[in-house]
């Protein structure tokens, strides 16, 4: 059955992690569905690993949207959230409202976007109108590179309590979760300890209440980058290439499609045709 917001919320109270990864397309998903993913989020990154973009800012709410559709058919049982696209939710809270409900009735639970005190009243104006919204503060990939570059938040006692307080602010405006990219431990723990919502840490340590990971990193497929924070579960990367590379040398050599690939005619189908093939070569002589 698929999971409801209350049920992911409820995992904080049982101290249960929560699971999220990333995903963008059906056959991806259905793994993810099947294999214990409890969130699955139709993350931006998508424009970098899906599209080759060299960051998150280009993708588009179309692209997102083709995205998304191919994760829905895939799950049955992981609570789907949809990234906003930059420049989709920042304008106005009513151009906010009609993209984030472009995604709701395509079939996602959720959406998320990303930024913490100056989106609060965007957080607050869609869960009023009951659109569940996932925030994201910490690194903030749409706009922090813009200023500062990839940098670990929450150094400094000053930057802490300004996390804190984007925490707090999110929490009030009625967000049923946060993620907290690339913060410090030691800040992400308190964060998590002080928020009765879940924290989903990425780059943040382990005592978040729930950890993201980009599917692309985790099964080492993409390899442009690889922050210290990834792990590599397989390197699927050079297990893709090896077979590509078997079939292409099967290909060349004639090995493939051998006889256990191909469809055969019964003999007597093939007899007849065969006459009828001889005859008209004979014709054409
Ligand atoms: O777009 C994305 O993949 C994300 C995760 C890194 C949280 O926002």
């Amino acid at each position: 059955m698929k999971l409801s917001i209350t049920d992911i919320k409820q995992k904080k109270n049982k101290s249960e992690k929560i699971t999220v990864v990333t995903a963008y397309d059906y056959s991806t998903a259905k793994i993810c569905d099947t294999s214990g993913i409890e969130i699955i989020l139709v993350g931006d990154s998508a424009g970098m690993v899906m599209l080759g973009y060299d960051n998150t800012l280009s993708v588009t709410m179309d692209e997102m949207m083709v995205f998304c559709k191919g994760v829905i058919n895939g799950s049955k049982n992981a609570l789907i959230v949809a990234d906003m696209p930059f420049g989709s939710y920042h304008s106005h809270s009513s151009f906010a409202i009609l993209n984030a409900v472009k995604f709701i009735k395509l079939g996602c639970s959720a959406i998320k976007i990303e930024g913490g005190r100056e989106i609060a009243p965007i957080v607050h104006f869609l869960t009023q109108k009951g659109i569940p919204v996932m925030g994201h503060i910490g690194l903030k990939p749409q706009t922090s590179p813009l200023w500062t570059g990839y940098k670990v938040q929450g150094k400094t006692c000053d930057s802490a309590i300004e996390l804190l307080n984007d925490a707090i602010e999110l929490e009030k405006s009625g967000a049923f979760s946060i993620v907290l990219e690339m913060v410090t431990a030691e800040i992400a723990e308190k964060i998590s300890q002080l928020l009765s919502i879940p924290t989903i840490g990425i780059g943040s340590g382990s005592k978040c209440d729930g950890q993201v990971l980009v599917l692309h990193d985790l099964l080492g497929l993409y390899t442009n980058i690889k922050p210290k924070f990834v792990k590599r579960y397989v390197d699927s990367y050079s297990l893709f290439s090896a077979a590509i590379n078997n079939y292409v040398t099967d290909v060349k050599s004639g090995e493939f499609p051998n006889s256990e690939y191909a469809f055969s005619m019964p003999p007597e189908e093939m007899q007849k045709f065969e006459n009828y093939f001889n005859s008209l070569k004979n014709e054409k002589k």
